[in-house]
């Protein structure tokens, strides 16, 4: 393709070093749409006509038909998906396919190629996570009075209801969704007639390529079109932020499971089993989600490295932006899927959660706040009293509430029986009906919203 001022050809290790077949060959669909968009505005501006346009374009449908059935064939000698294309529809067509590179370049190529592919990845990304939200609404609604023990420190801190605890999940996915929908809406400018760098003197029609691929508009720089990737990165700090909160999700699904929680029974689906002790059931999917989180963390370290410090315009270490991209996409796709499919399929222990939270004296602040807003107690002495009163109950391990009056009175006696009512669990979290707060009313309410915002009422 490019040997006409080279006297001999490249040696085994050029051709290995510069193939990117191996992996741009994922971008054969997009290549296939920008070329068919590119040959119909060359022929549409009287650049090719329209007989070798035709013959352009239908040559590319029969080689998208072939890439469909049998892959895409790997020859390092033509080195990328481009060239890979180009070189069949040649083949399939004869001189003519010589016309299509008119006007254009590899670099406005891939840069126009890698867009529409991370568009596609977004829009995965996006199901994934509405997936995930109808998922956490749907458990959440289940459980919107179901008490739970609240931490802070990993230490039981008030109940809260795992209603209230799975919304938070619900709110970091809606989070992720927006920030993919920035990152779409700020790719959304076509590079493709940038060509090498800098434009091209063909009369072509860049409005008429940008909007025949989807985009909004042309870029507005031939020199930044081929050399932006911070689409790319932009993409992957999305991805990193999703797979944080995925780990984080899948942290609570691995602490839950464990034997001395016990506050969850994961799907056998996304379970493992040991080989040598037979009682075992191992977290596995969630292990993996939050071992991927770091692999994803990684594409985006590999890609910010890459691009830093590259001069203008394009530089060939730039190929190897799409590596990272490619691998951080499935692997989020499929962490998507493994923890919707864990909050779809999970057996929430509700019984067990709830003594841990009555035996963890979750309710220590609410007494501490009774004895200030009943008997007038300034709140430094009543967290000194109700210290006193956990104290008793953790010696005798019962819980708040169940110590007898005489005993509270003892420790203070302007305690009266009426404090009993803000003792139990589902006093505690009813009474925290503030906006956003863990009271079954409130929970209720934001599933509701959630449920309207999903479009499932
Ligand atoms: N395979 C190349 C890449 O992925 C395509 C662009 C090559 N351009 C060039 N001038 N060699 O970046």
């Amino acid at each position: 393709m490019w040997g006409g001022r080279f006297a001999g050809g490249p040696s085994a290790i050029m051709r290995e070093i510069n193939a990117s077949i191996p992996f741009d060959k994922a971008l054969w669909r997009q290549d296939i749409a920008a070329s068919k968009a590119h040959v119909a505005m060359l022929a549409a501006q009287g650049i090719v006509s329209a007989k070798d346009a035709t013959a352009i374009a239908s040559g590319l449908d029969a080689i998208a038909g072939e890439y469909a059935a049998n892959g895409v064939p790997e020859n390092w000698d033509l080195e990328d998906i481009h060239m890979v294309t180009e070189s069949r529809l040649a083949e399939l067509i004869g001189p003519a396919a010589g016309r299509l590179h008119t006007a254009r370049s590899r670099n406005d190529q891939v840069a126009t190629d890698f867009k529409l592919w991370v568009r596609d990845a977004i829009d995965q990304a996006d199901a994934g996570l509405r997936a995930l939200q109808v998922a956490l609404v749907t458990r959440a609604g289940e459980h919107a009075a179901s008490i739970m023990p609240g931490f802070t420190h990993l230490q039981t801190a008030q109940p809260v209801t795992l209603g209230h605890h799975l919304m938070a999940y619900y709110e970091m996915a809606a989070r992720d969704r927006s920030r993919f929908a920035d990152c779409r809406a700020r790719l959304s400018q076509c590079p493709l007639g940038s060509a090498a760098l800098a434009g091209t003197g063909f009369p072509i029609d860049r409005e008429a390529t940008a909007k025949a691929l989807g985009f909004d508009a042309p870029t507005r720089n031939s020199l930044d079109g081929v050399s932006d990737r911070d689409f790319a990165i932009e993409y992957l700090t999305c991805a990193v932020q999703c797979s944080l909160h995925l780990s984080r999700l899948a942290e609570e699904f691995i602490i839950w499971a464990s034997q001395p929680f016990g506050f969850v029974t994961l799907p056998d689906s996304l379970s493992t089993g040991s080989s040598i002790m037979p009682q075992k059931k191992n977290p596995d999917a969630a292990e993996l989600v939050r071992g991927h989180s770091g692999r994803i963390v990684g594409a985006l370290t590999s890609l910010l490295v890459t691009m830093k410090g590259l001069p203008l315009a394009y530089s060939k270490d730039m190929q190897d932006d799409k590596v990272p991209v490619f691998e951080a996409a499935s692997l989020l796709t499929l962490c998507l899927a493994a923890m919707s499919g864990m909050v779809e399929g999970a057996t929430f222990r509700t019984t067990r959660m709830r003594a841990a939270a009555e035996l963890g004296y979750a309710t220590a602040t609410d007494l501490a706040d009774w004895l200030v807003r009943q008997a007038n107690i300034p709140f430094r002495e009543a967290h000194h009293i109700t210290g006193a009163a956990v104290k008793l109950a953790e010696s005798r391990g019962i819980a708040l509430d169940a110590l007898p009056l005489a005993d509270l009175q003892a420790i203070d006696a302007r305690i009266t029986d009426a404090v009993f009512a803000a003792l139990s669990v589902d006093a505690s979290v009813a009474s925290r009906a503030s906006y956003g707060g863990t009271a079954p009313q409130q929970v209720k309410a934001r599933v509701a919203e959630a449920r309207v915002a999903l479009g499932l009422e």
